[in-house]
């Protein structure tokens, strides 16, 4: 089975970080997004993957994809933003009459996507669609489920959802829904709805089938969605130090990359150190990543994604939840002034500079 990598847009909605780059190539946990989906499509199995770019976006996904072994990979051009169903009618001649999988690269499943290509052979299908019970779903594909897992309704991003249980991006497909994309309208929005051709398939009687998700699925479509990913990519860190670590406590589970170095540091893990980077009397809290050649010093830092080659340092406070994007550097001259005097009784809650 061969499957599309939709990864043409621009997203927006994690702006300004995709100003500088498209979302595939932005890193959680030390790998860009686009290296985890195709880790994930490799371990289900597959080996041929279209990635569907645009001008903006095929040089740096080009640039990050070249090293992933076990699949090959092949670019297929949209160069007119008009949704999924576009792209998905772009690869058709590269998929041929063959069953193939569309998975959104910037969706992270715990469990991987094999479990919907078991389910789209076993039930011989036109389509499988992961669905995941979310408690607001009015921001996704939205599907009701009827007799023996079939879907008899798919509407996307409906102001009043008809169900709880939300598209996550993993379908599979037999070759039916191009003739049905061929014939689509676009949406209020202007796009060609991947929804909307399933719905063409619900129609025509075809046979569409939800799977549920099983473990955490993850959309990173904004910033606070790359900070729970990489602390759900590295929760199942093992501990691994081949970098030059000195002075330092490291407690949990911690990866010092070869090449990298730590010196007179606090690292609290899961914490990933990636090589060429430079610790240095600093504390790296939880749920923190470090990319290539990046440098941190005099300065506390957890549940953050420091991509490579940026610089934080000296800075008087502890940071939290902070995306750094490559090469960007974070520089404190220790002058804010941070006194606090107080007396709190029983049950008193204190957040400072949340
Ligand atoms: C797309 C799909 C939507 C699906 C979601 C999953 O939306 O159109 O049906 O639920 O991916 O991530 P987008 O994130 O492109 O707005």
């Amino acid at each position: 089975m061969k499957a599309i990598i939709p990864a043409a847009g621009l997203g927006t909605r994690l702006r300004p970080l995709t100003f500088a780059r498209p979302k595939p190539v932005l890193r959680v946990a030390g790998q860009p997004i686009i290296c985890h989906a195709l880790r994930t499509l490799s371990d289900a199995g597959i080996v041929d993957v279209g990635i569907v770019v645009s001008g903006l976006t095929h040089r740096a996904i080009e640039s990050v994809v070249q090293g992933v072994e076990g699949v090959n990979i092949t670019f297929i051009h949209q160069d007119e933003m008009l949704g999924l169903g576009h792209a998905v009618k772009m690869a058709r001649s590269w998929v041929g009459q063959d069953d193939f999988c569309v998975y959104l690269g910037d969706n992270l499943f715990e469990h991987g996507v094999g479990s919907f290509i078991e389910a789209f052979h076993a039930r011989r299908a036109e389509a499988v669609v992961a669905l995941v019970e979310v408690e607001d779903p009015s921001a996704f594909g939205v599907a009701v489920l009827g007799d023996g897992g079939r879907i008899t309704r798919l509407v996307e991003k409906p102001r009043v959802p008809p169900s709880n249980l939300a598209v996550a991006g993993m379908y599979c497909f037999s070759p039916a829904i191009f003739d049905v994309l061929e014939t689509l309208a676009p949406s209020p929005r202007g796009e060609y709805e991947i929804t909307d051709a399933i719905a063409g398939l619900i129609e025509g009687r075809g046979g569409v089938y939800g799977e549920r998700v099983t473990g955490w699925w993850k959309d990173t479509g904004r910033p606070q969605d790359l900070i729970d990913a990489n602390r759900l990519l590295l929760e199942p860190l093992r501990t691994c130090v081949l970098g030059d670590v000195t002075g330092s406590t490291l407690t949990g589970r911690v990866v010092v990359e070869l090449g990298a170095e730590v010196r007179g540091s606090t690292i609290m893990g899961p914490v990933l150190i990636a090589a060429g980077a430079r610790v240095e009397n600093a504390y790296l809290g939880p749920f923190t990543s470090v990319g290539r050649g990046s440098v941190i010093r005099n300065t506390e830092i957890e549940c953050s994604v420091i991509d490579e080659n940026a610089e934080v340092r000296d800075v008087n406070a502890r940071l939290q939840g902070c995306l750094i994007g490559v090469g960007a550097r974070v520089i404190g001259h220790g002058s804010i002034p941070r006194v606090h005097r107080f007396t709190l009784s029983d049950a008193s809650v204190l957040e400072l500079g949340c």
